[in-house]
């Protein structure tokens, strides 16, 4: 079996889902259950004797222990992190104790576990490190791509504990050999997103009939990459990759926020048209975020010529995809819209108007 951590999350809940339709090989899926994390992503997994989760936070290591010696699994894909730029900003404490000493709690139970292992699981297994593009910083409109040498330049609290936990995945690899590879992921899009980020927070609100807050003057650039995308790329590393190795993963879609924005609005307003005008009157400019990066845009072409991995899914295709997602799945919004995110819109938004 596999090990996945943060597999109740965004990405780590479409990863665990798509795995289980493409694969007879089981999941042990550790999740702490903070606000990301919802286990009614994984409700259709009910009953499915391919499906193990855990409760469990990365920090106990205890816990941990118990879980790799119980189920051996011969490799680790770990999605686990406090994710959010804007919640590092109002509070980074726990950003430093999950991406960081819980990747490092992690990783030394790995190690413990791989150590162990006979020769040949031992140079089968693969911890695989699932990092962000945030961690090299800003691009100018004119520069190139982040490719992988791109130098470290983390700038929020989000991207500096990242860029930690990606520190010490390097070290393992170097220092006691675990087979590591590393994916730098651009921003992802799609199903069971957590409305507090851009394009699912867009999508809710304007169907609520709210304020579409977009930071600063709206310029600020994104590479978006549909999540089932980033999951193919996920398991191409895993079953390709060569250990020690980083993979720069994007969609080859470089959009301003105010794009995005508006092309949301624009296929509301054709998929469940407003009674009068467009959902593009909503749109309002607001407070931008603190130190916040212009550009993100990622050079793709390591893992596109050395693996053989391309996105299947355009921009337009994609961003359809998501809304109507939304448009059928009302239940699993209402349901993550409980009081602990009615307190973030609180604390995120009243500032800024
Ligand atoms: P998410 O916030 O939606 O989910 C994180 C999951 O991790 C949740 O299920 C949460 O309960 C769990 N978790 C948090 N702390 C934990 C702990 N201490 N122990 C165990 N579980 C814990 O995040 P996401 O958007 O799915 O991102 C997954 C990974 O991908 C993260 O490492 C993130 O840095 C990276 N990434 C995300 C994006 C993006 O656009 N969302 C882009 C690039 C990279
Ligand atoms: P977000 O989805 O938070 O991802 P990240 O900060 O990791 O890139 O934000 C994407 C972009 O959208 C980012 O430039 C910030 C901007 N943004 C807004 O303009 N308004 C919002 O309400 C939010 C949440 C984000």
């Amino acid at each position: 079996m596999i090990l996945v951590t943060g597999g109740a999350g965004f990405i780590g809940g479409n990863f665990v889902l798509d795995w289980l339709q493409r694969s007879e090989e089981a999941v042990l899926n550790v999740d702490k259950l903070t606000y990301a994390g919802n286990l009614r992503t994984l409700k259709s997994l009910e009953g499915n004797p391919l499906h193990w989760f855990a409760r469990v936070d990365i920090n106990d290591r205890p816990a941990l222990d118990v879980l790799f010696a119980r189920h051996a699994p011969r490799a680790v894909v770990h999605f686990a992190a406090e994710s959010h730029v804007d919640r590092s900003i109002h509070g980074p404490a726990p950003f430093v104790q999950t991406n960081v000493v819980g990747t490092f709690t992690l990783l030394e139970a790995v190690r413990a576990y791989w150590s162990c292992l006979g020769a040949d699981a031992r140079t089968a297994f693969r911890f695989l490190h699932v990092s962000t593009d945030e961690v090299f910083g800003s691009l100018s409109p004119d520069d190139p791509q982040f490719c992988e040498m791109t130098p470290y330049a983390p700038n929020s609290p989000y991207s500096a504990t990242k860029a930690a936990s990606d520190h010490l995945v390097r070290a393992y690899h170097h220092t006691y050999g675990l087979p590591t590879v590393t994916i730098h992921c651009s921003n992802n899009y799609g199903p069971y997103h957590f409305p507090e980020k851009l394009i699912p927070l867009t999508i809710i609100r304007a169907l609520a009939g709210e304020p579409l807050p977009v930071y600063g003057d709206g310029q600020n650039v994104r590479d978006w990459l549909y999540v089932r995308d980033h999951c193919s790329a996920i398991r191409k590393v895993l079953s390709h990759g060569a250990p020690g190795q980083t993979y720069n993963v994007g969609g080859w879609n470089e959009k301003t926020n105010i794009e995005v924005v508006q092309a949301v609005c624009d296929l509301l307003d054709v998929l469940n048209p407003k009674a009068s005008g467009s959902y593009r009157d909503l749109i309002a400019f607001v407070a931008d975020r603190p130190g916040h990066d212009r550009r993100y845009a990622i050079d793709a072409r390591k893992i596109e010529d050395e693996l053989g991995w391309k996105p299947a899914e355009t921009f337009d295709s994609g961003l359809k995809k998501t809304v109507q997602w939304y448009l059928n799945n009302q239940d699993w919004v209402n349901e993550v819209q409980s009081g602990e995110y009615r307190k973030w819109v609180e604390v995120n938004y009243t500032q800024r108007a």
